[in-house]
């Protein structure tokens, strides 16, 4: 698939690391990725790992499914995994449940999430839907702070494409996912290097 027309867009106010709560002790940071199923983004940071171009090491994959497909892609590239399917239970890539507050106040600052739009517009489920029904031109994918509000905490980094009138949701799902390989690993290391 061509690279669809994009740019990405860091925050001007990307916070210092120390302001994620966490001690800098050098690189490589340490990430834990949670995952719900076919592990694309946890993907492309392992990818991005190897490439030499993101200076961090997973150091575990969690899901919340046994037949998440990225836990496969974990083993593949020896990173420990768990199941955890239920518990009150730093990274998500596509984690489907809402973490609870005691958690998110816990690792405050330090999660992160990709969700597939350019937030605040379309927080939650369905963004390609509402896209296409809001008529708009453009669309894309935002990783931010996870805060106890759904989708809501502070916006570290953007990345957009046009939306053509012969998209479906399908298509610009495939579209977004494309921005999502190479957002997730350049926002981590412009954390990593803060
Ligand atoms: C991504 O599109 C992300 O925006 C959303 O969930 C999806 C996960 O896909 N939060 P994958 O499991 O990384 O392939």
């Amino acid at each position: 698939m061509n690279r669809p027309l994009s740019k990405l867009r860091f925050s001007s106010s990307f916070p210092h690391r120390s302001e994620f709560g966490k001690s800098s002790n050098g690189l490589p940071i340490r990430i834990a990725v949670l995952i719900s199923g076919n592990g694309s983004n946890l993907q492309a940071m392992i990818d991005a790992i190897d490439a030499g171009t993101l200076p961090a090491k997973v150091v575990v994959v969690i899901s919340n499914k046994a037949d998440a497909y990225g836990l496969d892609r974990a083993k593949k590239a020896n990173i420990p995994t768990e199941v955890i399917s239920h518990s009150d239970y730093d990274v998500l890539a596509g984690f489907m449940r809402i973490l609870t507050s005691t958690f998110v106040e816990h690792f405050k600052n330090r999660i992160l999430n990709i969700h597939p739009s350019l937030l605040p517009k379309y927080p939650g489920l369905h963004t390609h839907k509402q896209v296409l029904a809001a008529g708009d031109l453009t669309h894309g994918a935002t990783v931010h702070i996870v805060t106890s509000e759904l989708d809501a905490g502070p916006i570290l980094g953007q990345m957009q494409c046009n939306v053509a009138p012969n998209d479906t949701a399908e298509t610009l799902k495939q579209k977004v996912q494309q921005l999502e390989y190479q957002l997730y690993p350049e926002v981590i290391k412009k954390w990593a290097e803060k």
